[in-house]
């Protein structure tokens, strides 16, 4: 499967996001990254389900929705209501996160669960049958525009390996500090989907980084 590109709105201009979701739309970008922060699981706060119905008007491709969000089962049928197509769920913010997982599916949206750099990805073995998309966070979550952890590379590794042995279609993303200077890396290591906010929205032609970001091959080779 050819990779997904998921640009994150949270580094898009928010006094115009009219044109940058008009940008994203007529890119190669495959859905919008859409993270939800609630200031107490991780510190900073970005916005709600009201302000995710208004992008969602806007958008004409699907929206992936990252909750970093403590207790997010509370919140799962109003971001699936919003028009999220995927909800992801942090693993450390579910203590019952297979009926996270049934609740997410229930709604008919698709189920990611996330992992912060400092949790293993052996936590998923017995759940991946379960979980259509794995987000390894190759930054600590809260805040756009960190550096890449490196580590991350050989939890993609492991999980690739999880996911082959246990044949299922799980997707991996990977989120944080992803751009073109590692993205062929994250890709070689396994990656799916790459989410990218500060390097696509800061960049000086963010369709053309778009384009750069789906060109770039497993093997390195522009195709
Ligand atoms: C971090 C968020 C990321 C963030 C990525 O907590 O989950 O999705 O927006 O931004 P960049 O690509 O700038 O690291
Ligand atoms: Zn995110």
């Amino acid at each position: 499967m050819k990779h997904l590109v998921a640009p994150s709105v949270l580094a898009a201009d928010f006094s115009d996001l009219r044109t940058d979701f008009n940008m994203v739309n007529d890119s190669r970008a495959d859905w919008f990254h859409v993270d939800i922060m609630d200031g107490t699981f991780v510190p900073n706060i970005s916005f709600g389900w009201d302000i995710v119905k208004t992008m969602h008007t806007l958008a004409k491709k699907p929206f992936d929705v990252h909750m970093m969000v403590a207790q997010p089962e509370r919140y799962i049928e109003k971001f699936r209501e919003a028009g999220a197509e995927v909800i992801t769920v942090h693993y450390e913010a579910c203590p019952h996160i297979h009926r996270t997982l049934q609740q997410i599916h229930a709604t008919g949206a698709k189920a990611g669960v996330a992992l912060n750099p400092g949790t293993p990805v052996s936590v998923l073995e017995d759940l991946l049958e379960d979980i259509d998309l794995v987000c390894i966070m190759s930054v600590n979550p809260g805040f756009g525009g960190q550096k890449f952890i490196y580590q991350a590379l050989q939890k993609i590794r492991k999980l690739k390996d999880m996911i082959t042995i246990k044949n299922t279609n799980t997707l991996i993303e990977v989120d944080g500090g992803v751009g073109l200077q590692n993205a062929e890396e994250v890709l070689k290591a396994g990656a799916d989907v790459l989410v990218a906010g500060s390097a696509v929205f800061k960049s000086d032609d963010p369709k053309q980084t778009i384009e750069r970001l789906k060109n770039i091959g497993r093997e390195g080779i522009y195709v």
